[in-house]
C-alpha cells in the first residue's frame, strides 16, 4: 500500500486495495429487483472489479456470486437456473444462493465431496426494489443502511440506474459541486427564466456561491450560500455518505427523499443509482434514453447519449438556446465527467474555494481507507446503519443571520415539527 499515491488509493477498488477493502465493509446497491425473476435468466454484472453472476431461485431468494464455477471455472452465467439453485452446464454441479454445492452430478456418490465445495457467494438482500450486495465477510455484514429514500415502498419510487464510463469518484464529485449547476445545466438561464417563487432563481443571480463544509458521522456535508431577498439567504445543502452516496441539493429540503449512489463497477466504470419519489415535489428528473440491456459485463443501463456520439451535442442549440447544446441534465453531467478521462489525473487539477467539499471528502475517504488498511479501523458508519436515517439535503431560504451549521439543524427541526404536527392530526 505504501507504494500507492493518494490518487490511486482514492480511485482503485479491486480486492486488496485500500479503497476496495473499504467498499467491502458496506452494503452496495447492485441491481434492480425487477432484473431478477424466479428461475429466470442469470445476470452478468461487475462490482468492485469482480465479475459476478446474479440469479433468483425458485423461492425468490437472490444469489450473487463469482461467475466462476468452483469446479474448473466455467462461467455460471451459462448455468441453468433450476429448482432451488444454479447448475453449471459443464459437468452439472449445482449451487444454492449461499454457494453450497447441492449436487456433484458427474462424480459417483462414494467419491462425492460436495460438502467441502462452495461457490464464492456474497450476501444479498432486497429492500423496496433494490438488491443490495455485501462483498466483505458474510458474518461481518451489518444491517442495511437506513437511507431515508430507500424506506419508501417500491411502487412509490423511481429507481434509476445509469452506467457511466469513468471512475466512481469523479462521478460522485459532480454531485458535491453545486456551482456547476448554473453553468453546465442552467448557464443560459437568467433569474427571470425561473418561476417567481422558485428559490433556485438566486443561483442565477449569484453564480459564485460561498461554501461551508463539515464532517458528519456518515461522511461530510456542505452548505453553499448566496444572498436572497428580504434578509434571507439561499442555502443548498448536500451530503457525502460513506462509501459512495450523495444527497444532492436540487430538491426542496422540506420534501427531500432522494439518494444517489456512485457504485464502482471497476476502476473505470460506475453505476449511477438514484432512488427518488415517483411524483410530487420531491420527484427528480431521470435519465433520458437508455440503450437496451445486453448480457455483457458492462451491458446494463447504458445511456444512449454517449461519448461515441458526443452526447448528442448540437452546436446550433449551444449557440442559441442552451449552454452546452447537450440535451438532458444527466447527460450533461455524464458528458463532462467522462470527458475528464477514465480516471481524473489529480495532479492536473487546480482546486478552487468552490471545491472545498471535494477536498474535504477526499481527505475523509483517504483517512478512512488508510486507517482500515493500517490497523483494521472500521470506516465511518459502517457499523451504524441508523446514522443514515436523519440525513437530508436540498435547498431552502433561511434568515441571513443564522450561522452554519446551526442553519441545517434548524431546518431539520422544521421538518420534524411539520411531521409531528401531521402525525398528531
Ligand atoms: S466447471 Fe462447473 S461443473 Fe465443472
Ligand atoms: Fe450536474
Amino acid at each position: 500500500m505504501t507504494s500507492m499515491t493518494d490518487s490511486e488509493i482514492l480511485t482503485k477498488v479491486g480486492a486488496g486495495t485500500p479503497m476496495g477493502e473499504l467498499m467491502r465493509r458496506y452494503w452496495l446497491p447492485a441491481l434492480k429487483s425487477s432484473e431478477l425473476k424466479a428461475d429466470g435468466d442469470p445476470v452478468r454484472l461487475k462490482l468492485l472489479g469482480e465479475q459476478l453472476v446474479a440469479f433468483r431461485d425458485t423461492s425468490g431468494k437472490i444469489g450473487v456470486m463469482d461467475h466462476r464455477c468452483p469446479h474448473r471455472c466455467a462461467s455460471l452465467f451459462f448455468g441453468r437456473n433450476e429448482e432451488g439453485g444454479i447448475r453449471c452446464v459443464y459437468h452439472g454441479w449445482k449451487f444454492d444462493t449461499d454457494g453450497n454445492c447441492l449436487d456433484m452430478a458427474n462424480v459417483p456418490p462414494h467419491q462425492d465431496f460436495k460438502h467441502k465445495v462452495h461457490a464464492k457467494a456474497y450476501k444479498a438482500q432486497e429492500r423496496n426494489g433494490l438488491v443490495w450486495v455485501y462483498m466483505g465477510k458474510a458474518d461481518e455484514a451489518p444491517a442495511l443502511p437506513d437511507i431515508f429514500a430507500n424506506t419508501f415502498p417500491e411502487d412509490d419510487c423511481n429507481i434509476t440506474f445509469a452506467m457511466r464510463e469513468c471512475n466512481w469518484l469523479q462521478g460522485l464529485e459532480g454531485d458535491i459541486d453545486t456551482s456547476h449547476l448554473n453553468f453546465l445545466h442552467y448557464g443560459s438561464m437568467g433569474s427571470k427564466d425561473f418561476e417567481p417563487n422558485d428559490p433556485t432563481r438566486f443561483g442565477a443571480v449569484h453564480r459564485d456561491p460561498e461554501y461551508k463544509v463539515a464532517d458528519t458521522d456518515t461522511g461530510t456535508f456542505y452548505g453553499a450560500y448566496r444572498p436572497a431577498e428580504n434578509g434571507l439567504t439561499y442555502w443548498r445543502i448536500a451530503h457525502f455518505m460513506f462509501p459512495c452516496w450523495t444527497l444532492a441539493p436540487f430538491i426542496d429540503f422540506n420534501h427531500y427523499r432522494l439518494a444517489r449512489a456512485w457504485v464502482p463497477l471497476d476502476d473505470t466504470h460506475m453505476m449511477f443509482v438514484m432512488i427518488g419519489a415517483k411524483e410530487g415535489p420531491s420527484a427528480p428528473s431521470g435519465v433520458d434514453d437508455l440503450l437496451p440491456n445486453t448480457t455483457d459485463w458492462l451491458g446494463r443501463f447504458r445511456v444512449a447519449a454517449n461519448k461515441g456520439n458526443d452526447f448528442l451535442m448540437d452546436r446550433e442549440v449551444q449557440r442559441t438556446q442552451s449552454f452546452t447544446g447537450i440535451p438532458g441534465i444527466h447527460q450533461q453531467d455524464q458528458a463532462v465527467t467522462e470527458s475528464m478521462g477514465d480516471i481524473t489525473d489529480h495532479d492536473w487539477e487546480h482546486l478552487a474555494p468552490s471545491d472545498r467539499m471535494i477536498t474535504m471528502t477526499r481527505r475523509r475517504l483517504l483517512m478512512a481507507a488508510k486507517a482500515l488498511a493500517k490497523d483494521g479501523t472500521l470506516p465511518p458508519s459502517a457499523d451504524n446503519p441508523a446514522a443514515y436515517a436523519t440525513k437530508r439535503g436540498g435547498f431552502f431560504l433561511a434568515p441571513e443571520q443564522r450561522p452554519w451549521p446551526d442553519v441545517y439543524d434548524a431546518q431539520l427541526a422544521t421538518i420534524a415539527d411539520a411531521k409531528s404536527t401531521v402525525a398528531a392530526e
